[in-house]
């Protein structure tokens, strides 16, 4: 296209949990310049996660600056970039100084485990049995609330803090809004309804801090800041959603990102599911719209366990050569891995599975274990595609994937296979980063994007989606769920 500098262009924060990106989108919702930087996981014990606060910021400024510097490498105006949303990692939680606007120690994030013993004891406590009709999520490692009420209890700066009423908690997308509005002097702490939604502070129905919830997780307001819920910024899983134009009931976006999570569309109502699955906010553009709920189906490995298997195993120095490597075999060969590094999230919420290979013979190579840890994600989806069904009385026939691992053909040939479903991937997969331009793009003066309707067309116009459709043997699919299933139960019950 030829540079005008009449259009405009919305860029987009996307914090994730192993990098940060900044991509700058055009009114065609076409990327047109991008930059990415992957930083350090921290693992100091088994079962822990930590990151540091500051490398998530500065990674986020840097792609900022090195994105917008080919932008305008490309002859255009910085000022044509008309709004910025942000999306994040959600659960992961950061606690900081409100005093100094220093961190306090390190984030824990999602997938950590360290809160497992303090879980079981709070779901013996009274009160625990209600908390699922009143934020949406089952007890588990999973929320920032337990992570707060830990990092409260073991971490002796954040307990002082809490003491002296000056700690402030947020989670990624608090803390980034935090910092880039300039920390102390403006003090900009807010929250949005997504994310929110995922610390099991916020009552799912009103949509604001609820004292029950707060009482149950020993947390006093008067001594931690919590962020001020608003409209208008999206978690990463509701970003995706919104960035596959997921606005009606019944449709659903399964990203394959370092977890994979699965976000069904029920409308203006929430569903508590009964059958392992998470309610929560989908998306909420604030003022004039109603919110819209998901039913959530949270994987906590898939593309870590790609991950796992270049850095641990020394399989590939690149992610995409482990889809080759697996298809070098016609089939798992037998083998079943359980990639529970974090204990199994949804529907199965074991929270002391270990990952576990079964199967293992002397005819077992390395293209069987790749091929395993891509089917481990398939498998678990299709557990979470049963659980929805039986939640929501309906059998979903066709799921929007993206996400790194979406760029596998075998994986997403697979997933069809093992679900039965058609599987439906957009040329374009940085979806995520999408949902928050269209997020901004719709908030901000001078964009062509004026409601969700006008971006749907825009898409639909555009759009060449490449279909999966299931062509396995059936019989064999079952076999190998059966042995899925087995497996998933052998793999409980660790003690470390
Ligand atoms: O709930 C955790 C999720 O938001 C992380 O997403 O894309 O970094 O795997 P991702």
């Amino acid at each position: 296209r030829e540079v005008n500098h009449d259009d405009w262009f919305i860029g987009s924060v996307d914090q994730g949990t192993t990098s940060s990106r900044f991509i700058i989108f055009n009114s065609w919702a076409d990327p047109v310049a991008m930059h990415q930087i992957e930083f350090e996981n921290l693992y100091p014990q088994s079962g822990w996660h930590d990151q540091a606060p500051y490398e998530l910021l500065d990674t986020v400024e840097e792609c900022i600056e090195k994105a917008t510097e080919k932008f305008v490498a490309l002859g255009y105006l910085k000022s044509q970039i008309k709004a910025v949303g942000i999306t994040n990692q959600r659960e992961t939680t950061i606690c900081w100084d409100k005093n100094t606007g220093e961190p306090l120690c390190q984030a824990v994030v999602w997938p950590d485990t360290r809160t497992k013993d303090l879980v079981r004891e709070l779901k013996n406590r009274p009160g625990a049995e209600k908390l699922t009709e009143l934020c949406g999520l089952p007890l588990s490692t999973y929320p920032s609330s337990v992570k707060l009420m830990w990092m409260i209890k073991h971490h002796g700066e954040v307990s002082k803090a809490y003491e002296e009423s000056r700690l402030a908690f947020g989670t990624v997308d608090s803390w980034l809004i935090y910092k880039l509005n300039g920390g102390i002097e403006k003090n900009i702490h807010v929250t949005d309804t997504t994310n929110a939604s995922r610390t099991m502070f916020m009552n799912l129905h009103t949509r604001q801090y609820d004292d029950q919830l707060l009482n149950f997780f020993e947390i006093d307001p008067s001594k931690v800041a919590l962020p001020k819920i608003i409209g208008g910024c999206l978690g990463d899983q509701s970003s995706a959603l919104v960035g596959q134009c997921g606005f009606n009931a019944g449709q659903a976006k399964n990203t394959y990102g370092t977890g994979c999570f699965l976000l069904y569309n029920v409308g203006t109502k929430p569903v508590i599911s009964k059958y392992g699955l998470l309610a929560t906010v989908a998306y909420d553009f604030g003022e004039g719209s109603e919110a819209v709920y998901a039913l959530e189906g949270s994987v906590a490995v898939a593309g870590s366990g790609v991950k796992f298997l270049l850095n641990n195993l020394g399989f590939e120095r690149d992610s995409h050569r482990i889809s080759a490597l697996a298809e070098s075999v016609e089939d798992n060969g037998g083998l079943v891995f359980v990639t529970a590094f974090s204990g199994l999230f949804a529907p199965y919420w074991i929270d002391d599975a270990k990952g576990t290979i079964f199967g293992i013979t002397q005819h077992t190579k390395r293209g069987h274990i790749a091929r395993a840890t891509l089917e481990a994600t398939c498998f678990q989806t299709r557990a979470i595609l049963d659980a929805m069904e039986r939640d929501s009385g309906h059998k979903l026939h066709s799921l929007s994937v993206d996400g790194g691992m979406s760029n596998s053909d075998l994986t997403m040939q697979t997933q069809a296979d093992v679900s039965d479903i058609h599987v439906a991937r957009p040329p374009m997969r940085e979806t995520t980063a999408l949902g928050a331009a269209i997020a901004a793009g719709m908030a901000a003066d001078g964009c062509g994007w004026h409601s969700l309707e006008d971006v749907a067309e825009m898409m639909r116009i555009k759009d060449h989606v490449k279909i999966f459709k299931p062509v396995n043997d059936k019989k064999k699919v079952a076999r190998m769920y059966a042995n899925w299933e087995r497996a998933v139960q052998m793999s409980r019950g660790w003690v470390v």
